[in-house]
């Protein structure tokens, strides 16, 4: 597996899929607590993400933050990534030669963190880490055996920005994952 900065140089300035032609600026890796007990997991960086280098730091990331403050964790107590490192252009959807070459790399910092409680925000992460092609409404709602973990599938922050009255799903499953995690 490697350590974190191991895994990070393997991905050096990658070119594995298409998305390094398409006006991606950087490799968006991951951040936070390197032992941390709780990991979240996105789609991929967007706009402000692709600029700073660092995952969830544009409007839905502000709004990861305060889920994150709402079971009294911060983001430095937390590990966040992506399932795919790259900025897609315009923030499409990854698309599955993309998740495929890039997934291999999240999979190795699951394993290296090592977390006891994953929280996949959104149709994409969780689909990917779970296998499955069903909706993430018949997804959430339960939680999931991964790999020594335990995965919680939620609804990603930016639709919450959207649909605010999802805030309600959210805060249930994040009051399980608070349990589950003894605090
Ligand atoms: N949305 C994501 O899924 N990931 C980010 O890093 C930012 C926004």
């Amino acid at each position: 597996v490697g350590t974190l900065a191991e895994i990070r140089a393997d991905l050096g300035d990658c070119t594995r899929c298409k998305l390094h032609t398409l006006g991606r600026r950087q490799i968006v890796f991951g951040v936070g607590n390197p032992h941390a007990d709780l990991m979240f997991v996105g789609e991929a960086p967007g706009s402000d993400e692709d600029i700073q280098g660092e995952p969830f730091v544009g409007r839905a990331g502000q709004l990861l933050t305060k889920i994150i403050e709402a079971i009294d964790l911060t983001r430095e107590d937390v590990y966040i990534a992506n399932l795919i490192k790259c900025r897609p252009p315009g923030n499409r959807n990854p698309e599955p030669d993309e998740v495929a070459q890039c997934e291999p790399f999240l999979l190795r910092q699951i394993d290296r963190i090592a977390p006891r409680v994953i929280v996949a925000l959104g149709k994409f992460a969780a689909q990917a880490l779970l296998k499955t092609t069903d909706p993430i409404t018949r997804i959430r709602g339960r939680e999931y055996a991964y790999r020594d973990a335990v995965l919680i599938p939620t609804y990603h922050p930016a639709y919450l920005l959207r649909t605010p009255s999802a805030k309600r799903e959210v805060w249930e499953d994040m009051k399980r994952v608070r349990q589950l995690l003894g605090h």
